[in-house]
This record gives structure tokens, sequence and C-alpha cells, in this order.
């Protein structure tokens, strides 16, 4: 009898013991596909004219593309993959998916890359991906990890930092900086040029450089893999706003702030910030002001929820397409009003949510500024107008490696070749300036 009950005893602690076990590996098979571990390298945005990118695009998948509309009864409820929740991938392969530059000028193509799929039944060789920079600057892991855990639609390569692969690989992906392997590069090798910062930061390549690239990877929307700090996508594109259920307005006793460390920033924001202050309160947090809340406090950010109307989301530089998460985290993540200074107007209309934010160069002055400002400020219904975008749609994971890997089975497939003939001049020239963009011409424009 006791024998038997210390067995039953024993057996029940051993079920205990594994089912931890048995649950976490029923969770692994039910997770439709884990959190990515880390921040996914941060991409901008597409530069194009005043227009709703997003939008625009999605429409026109959604009523031409066959893949997205064959098949099951209700395909307007079923989000893409890349949506939380989303479970739409795409069904067969597009030849003349819009994958490239040149196949939608202006276009971030990231949706578009996102949803490119190889032909189902054929045998596809894997690529390989070689990092110049070791997977530390990238936070992945070798192999084809990266690929399979994300669940690519196309995921047939494999990840390397094994200089040896220099030789062999399909593409090497240079951070930042270029040191050529000592090998002879195969002519189907493809060099592609990542830049996360906007070319004031970014080092200037050696003149040996300059005509070796077949790719650029960076924030700006012409880049041939756009890498946005954030990539905001309507859940429906004929949807851009919504009823709102709340007074963003109420409760708030003050009017502008900003968080700020840097006091000399090449646009001269600080000039404008302190011109503002003349005409409406501006709290200025950080080095360059008198009000002091650490970064790793999150009441300040509570804060702006709470007590600010309005929030400076000023970018260090007025750089084309430079819109960074000072505009997407900090401003668009709160329930704050942002306003902008860094791309030009257009460019913020091509990659925000609809009417999300005021931009400086709307106003002839700090001045006016503030007295549009001043006007939100009493009347709750103008300023809650900003706000209606909220819950149309999400800031997407952009899934990096996943369109690297589609675009290079899609390049060979296309027997596509490219390549920039001075890549510097491509980053620099005409993309930055130190005035406002309105008074700046084409060829005043600053060089870095
Ligand atoms: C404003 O304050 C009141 C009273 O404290 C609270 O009930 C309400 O939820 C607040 N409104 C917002 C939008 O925070
Ligand atoms: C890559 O660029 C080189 C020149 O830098 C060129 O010779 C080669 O054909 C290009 N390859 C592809 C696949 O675009």
């Amino acid at each position: 009898m006791w024998v038997r009950v210390a067995r039953a005893l024993r057996a029940l602690r051993r079920a205990a013991l594994l089912l931890p076990l048995a649950l976490t590996a029923l969770a692994l098979l039910l997770l439709p596909r884990p959190p990515p571990l880390a921040p996914s390298p941060r991409s901008p945005s597409a530069p194009a004219p005043l227009r709703e990118e997003p939008h625009v695009q999605v429409q026109q998948n959604v009523i031409t593309e066959p893949d997205y509309v064959a098949g099951h009864e209700d395909e307007s409820t079923h989000l893409p993959w890349f949506m939380r929740g989303g479970d739409r991938r795409p069904a067969q392969h597009e030849p003349e998916a819009k994958l490239f530059p040149e196949d939608a000028p202006g276009d971030d193509r990231v949706v578009q890359q996102l949803m490119y799929t190889l032909p189902k039944n054929e045998k596809v060789p894997i690529k390989k991906i070689l990092l110049a920079n070791g997977f530390g600057a990238w936070g992945v892991a070798a192999g084809r990890t990266e690929f399979v855990r994300n669940k690519c639609p196309v995921d047939r390569c494999t990840l390397s930092a094994d200089t040896r692969d220099a030789a062999t690989a399909d593409a090497i992906l240079y951070k930042d900086h270029h040191t050529p392997f000592n090998v002879k590069r195969p002519l189907t090798q493809i060099w592609i040029l990542y830049y996360l910062e906007c070319p004031y930061h970014t080092a200037s390549l050696r003149p040996s450089s300059v005509d070796v690239f077949n790719w650029t990877s960076t924030y700006r929307r012409d880049s041939d893999i756009v890498a946005p700090y954030e990539r905001w996508v309507y859940y429906d594109a004929l949807v851009t706003e919504k009823d709102l259920d709340r007074n963003y307005a109420a409760n708030k006793t003050k009017k502008v702030a900003w968080f700020v460390s840097n006091c000399h920033a090449r646009n001269r924001r600080l000039q404008y910030a302190r011109q503002l202050s003349k005409h409406i309160q501006v709290d200025i947090y950080g080095a360059c002001g008198s009000h002091h809340c650490p970064r790793t406090d999150p009441n300040c950010l509570e804060m702006l929820d709470r007590d600010y109307k309005f929030y400076l989301a000023f970018e260090n530089s007025n750089c084309r397409d430079y819109v960074t998460e000072k505009f997407f985290v900090n401003g668009l993540q709160h329930n704050v009003l942002p306003i902008v200074m860094g791309a030009q107007a257009s460019e913020y209309a091509a990659v925000a949510p609809h009417n999300s934010y005021v931009h400086v160069e709307e106003f002839a002055s700090p001045e006016e500024l503030a007295s549009y400002l001043k006007r939100l400020d009493e009347d709750d219904n103008l300023y809650n107008s900003y706000f209606k975008w909220k819950g149309t749609g999400e800031f997407i994971n952009t899934y990096f490696f996943c369109r690297v890997c589609a675009m290079v089975h899609a390049n060979e497939r296309r027997q596509r070749s490219a390549h920039y003939g001075d890549v510097q001049a491509w980053w620099r020239d005409g993309a930055c300036t130190r005035a406002e963009w309105r008074t700046t011409q084409r060829d005043t424009r600053d060089n870095g």
C-alpha cells in the first residue's frame, strides 16, 4: 500500500517536473512566431512627394494582385503576416513584384518586399550573406536561424561572419565602413552599404570605395533596401481615421515639452525653440534647458501623455527623409502632438500617419507657429483632430534580413545588375541643409 502511494507520488512529481517542459514545447508549436529578440535594424522610410504612400500601395495590392484576393472567404479581415495577429502570406511568386527602386520610384517597397515569395515547386539554392562587420553589429546569429525563426516568406539564405566566405558569398553587407577583403570578387556578388545615421554622422568612404557598391540600405526611401526607423502600416488602406473615444486635451496643464541633449545641432533647432518660447511655454529638459528628468526614468515620457499638449520632435539634422524615433516613438507613440523639424514636409507626409503632426515649415516664423499652437490649445476639437489616426494601423517590424534574402533571390531571378558610380555623391549631394528647406536651393545644400 505505502509502496504504491510512494510510487504514485513519484509519478506525480515526475509529471509535475515534465509539465513545464511539455507546456513549453506546446507553446513553441502553437506560437506563430517569436517576437524579434532585438529591435530589428532600424530602417527609414521612403522619399516621395506629398502623398500617403502606404495607402496607395496597399490599396493597389488589394485590388490588383491575385495572390491577395484569391482563396479565402473574407480576405479583408486577414492582416499580412508581418502585422500583429496577421496570417496572410504571399501565395505565389510574382515575377513583376515592385521590389527595386526603379520598379516604384518614390516608394519604399517595404511591404512588397515582405510579401514576395519564390515559386513553391522549385528547388532554390541557399544564398550566403556575409556580414563584414560581424554578427554583433546586427544582433543576429550564424546560419539560417534569422530566416527560419522569423518565418520569412523567402528563407533560403544563411548568414556568415567568416571572412573565408568572402570569395563565395552571394552578398556582402557592409555597415558604415568598407574594408575590402583581399580576394577576387565574383561578378555576381552583391555589395551592400548600410547606413543608420544621416550624412553628417557617417564617415566618408575612401575614394577607391565609392564605386564598388551595388545596393544601399539606409532610411532613405530611394535606397535599394529601405531601413526606416519605424514603418507605419494601416490595417485598411481606406480607413485612415477613427472617431475618438477620449479627449486628448483633457487634464493637460502644460504646453510644449522638449527632451534634448545635443545643444549644437546643425539645423539650429535650439535657437528655434528659444524663439518659440518667447510666445508660448516651452519646457526644455536636459543639458540645453532648465528642466531635468533623467532619460532612464519612465515618468519622463509619461509626463508627455499626462501634462503636455505638444512635443518638439526636432531631429538634429535637416536631411532628406531623415525621420527618427524622436518623431515615431517619443512623439507618435505618446498622447502628445509632435511638432517636427528635420526632413521636408512632403517627406514626413509620405511616412507619417494621416494628420498626426505639425511641421515647423508650415509657418513663416516661430511666432506664427506659437499662435497656431495657442489656437489648438484653446480648441479641443481642433487639437483632437490630430489623434484620429490612432488605432487605424501599427508600426511594423520590417524584418530587415527577410527582405535582404528576398532581394538577393529576386535579383538573380531577374538577372538584374546595378551599381552606384559614386555612392558618396548619392548619399551626400543635396541631401542635407543647415537652413530651412524652403530657403534652400538645391545647389547650396550641405555636403556634410
Ligand atoms: C482626467 O482626470 C480625471 C480625474 O482625475 C480622470 O478621471 C480622467 O480619466 C482623466 N482623463 C484623462 C484623459 O486622462
Ligand atoms: C555589382 O557592381 C559591380 C561594380 O562595382 C559590377 O561589376 C557587378 O556587375 C554588379 N553586380 C550585380 C549583381 O549587380
